[in-house]
């Protein structure tokens, strides 16, 4: 298949190609999607496809509006509430769908569904194009980390979809928080930019962080996206690090390593621009490159190891360490 890469001006185009059952890559505010029909189970399967994506792990419904959930899901006062504050943006809401509207293949047999408003005019507009929700899942091949530019979903996409949107780097660079309301005690199943406090700030009630970066046996139903697959991972080695360990870190560090860090810390461990990532100076900055640093490093034949810093768990920093944990399996610079 030969694919087109489109601007943000071919809109209708690339609603028809949606409408005709084909799958075309979008952006977002947080990682490029992999759009498809939802309601066209032909089409969702292409997506699960392109990525070599397993069929048990769900997919997100992306809409342009709350009125088009109305014919899929029953939604909770709760619900609404964070619709309201958060939308459009980076939250992803896990609903119990209403029996027999969405395809099992969309839920991977489950009875919830999730259902993301993007923060992003393109997506939206694509969307109303097309008439109906897409799936979202981020357009990477299935076990990488996720496209924070039409090209790195150039590189794995390219041969196997029908489009890309080019809409340039995306914002935040991290995926949505994904939220379970579906559950008695609103449950966070992936960190994301909007955080445990502001959900319990809005709600008034508490929420549950289940955000775990460990693995679980294969035959459990996944309870926390990206519990059950290795994720986000480059097939360079990835190694966390604590800034405290910068100077141990450089006492050690072979020609073939390369580190990712902040500003700050590639000053104290006075790294050449050939050997070091900016991460910036703010978290926000960190989360954002992070992706396009291992995906960078990833494609560098001589690395063998990237080491990346990890940031300060408040804010957007635990879904930083959450992504860089996963890529990094767990795997930490000790002396
Ligand atoms: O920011 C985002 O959310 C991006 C952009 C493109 O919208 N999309 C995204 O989709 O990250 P995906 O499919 O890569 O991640 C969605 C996660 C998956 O880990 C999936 O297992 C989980 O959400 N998920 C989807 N439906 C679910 C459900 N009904 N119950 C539990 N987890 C669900
Ligand atoms: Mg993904």
């Amino acid at each position: 298949m030969k694919t087109e890469l489109l601007t943000s001006k071919d809109i209708q185009h690339a609603g028809g190609l949606l409408k005709a059952g084909e799958v075309v890559a979008f952006p977002t505010e947080t990682v490029y999607g992999l759009g498809a029909d939802a309601t066209n189970e032909l089409a969702v399967k292409k997506v699960f496809t392109a990525k070599g994506r397993p069929a048990d792990n769900p997919l997100i419904m992306t809409v342009a509006d709350v009125q088009q959930l109305d014919a899929f899901v029953v939604i909770s006062e709760a619900a609404q509430h964070l619709m309201a504050v958060f939308w459009p943006g980076s939250l992803t809401i896990i609903l119990p769908t209403k029996p027999g509207k969405v395809s099992m293949i969309v839920t991977g047999g489950l009875q919830t569904v999730a259902f993301r408003l993007p923060d992003n005019d393109v997506a939206r507009a694509v969307i109303r194009a097309a008439g109906v929700p897409i799936v979202g899942p981020s357009a990477n091949t299935s076990g990488k980390p996720s496209p924070t530019t039409a090209q790195h979903v150039w590189h794995d996409m390219n041969g196997k979809i029908a489009a890309i949107i080019d809409d340039g780097p995306t914002q935040i660079g991290v995926e949505s928080t994904v939220v379970d309301m579906s559950s008695k005690v609103p449950t966070i199943l992936r960190p994301g930019a909007v955080t445990q406090q502001q959900l319990q700030d809005t709600l008034g009630v508490t929420v549950i962080d289940a955000t775990s970066t460990k693995s679980v046996a294969s035959d459990v139903i996944p309870k926390a996206p990206g519990m059950k697959y290795r994720h986000y991972a480059p097939d360079k080695k990835v190694i966390m690090f604590d800034r405290l360990d910068a100077l141990d870190l450089k006492r050690i560090l072979q020609s073939n390593d390369v580190v990712m860090a902040q500003d700050t810390t590639i000053a104290v461990m006075q790294l050449s621009l050939e050997q070091s990532w900016s991460l910036g100076e703010t978290l926000e900055n960190a989360t954002e490159q992070l992706f396009a640093g291992l995906r960078f490093y990833d494609d560098e034949e001589q690395i063998t190891t990237i080491y990346v810093e990890k940031m300060s768990p408040i804010g957007i920093g635990k879904a930083f360490n959450n992504r860089l944990a996963k890529s990094a399996g767990n795997q930490e610079f000790s002396i």
